[in-house]
């Protein structure tokens, strides 16, 4: 019978750099990765593409029948496609993070993209992954040997966010943040650890710390790792 991956899961707000270092633990782990938020991204981006109003849940939900999404778990390159369309950088702009939250929220999508997490988890070949989002710790998979949420000071994560930005944009970035998180947090709370899970605080750490950070919470409950 296959080997079930250890799985680490990992939750935190906007900007607490939960996916550059994640993506550094599971490269030293040798496990996969797996960017959730990824998806929800995919998706605002083939709704968006197909004309569809994303303050429409019912509309949102109707594009899941049409969202043929893939994406790979290797750490040190992954793609991220929606059927033929390499979307890897169309989902960073800002026009997919303003209504990214929107179609989180739609119950229809929830439950989607938490099935095919599952499943992608499962199917993992390495003997671990680490997949980071907002619901991991919580919804997506509960029972993960290691549970942690990344959080930082709110000032710190925008300027980190906004650090290569200048000017208007850097403050834009910083009232988008703050927007995103407020939404988000209507929906899933990844502002508070839920029972059994980790906090790692990065706000005094630079990145090398934080992923030694998480990886001394890995180790502490698997030594072997
Ligand atoms: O981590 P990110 O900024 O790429 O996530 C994009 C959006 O997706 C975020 O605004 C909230 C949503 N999201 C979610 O609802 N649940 C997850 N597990 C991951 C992301």
């Amino acid at each position: 019978s296959p080997v079930i991956p250890f799985v680490v899961a990992v939750d935190g707000p906007a900007g607490s750099g939960k996916s550059s270092v994640s993506k550094e633990v599971a490269r030293r782990l040798g496990f996969g990765f797996l960017d959730t938020g990824a998806a929800y991204r995919a998706l605002a981006w083939h709704a968006e593409a197909s004309g569809i109003d994303t303050d429409d849940g019912a509309s949102v939900a109707s594009c899941l029948a049409s969202f043929e999404y893939r994406i790979g778990t290797d750490p040190s390159g992954y793609a991220v496609h929606v059927g033929d369309t390499d979307v890897t950088d169309a989902i960073r702009d800002p026009l997919v993070s303003a209504v990214v939250s929107r179609v989180a929220r739609v119950p229809e999508v929830r439950t989607h993209l938490i099935e095919l997490f599952r499943s992608i988890m499962a199917n993992e070949a390495k003997p671990g992954i680490v997949v980071e989002g907002r619901d991991i710790t919580t919804v997506v998979a509960p029972d993960a040997p290691v549970r942690i949420l990344l959080t930082a000071a709110e000032d710190v994560r925008i300027a980190r966010r906004s650090a290569e930005l200048v000017g208007d944009s850097a403050q834009a970035a910083g009232e988008q943040l703050h927007r995103r998180d407020q939404a988000d947090s209507k929906v899933v709370d990844f502002m508070n650890a839920a029972e059994g899970v980790t906090t790692v605080d990065s706000t005094e750490l630079d990145f090398d710390q934080t992923v030694d950070a998480v990886i001394d919470v890995i180790r502490a409950v698997q030594p072997a790792l």
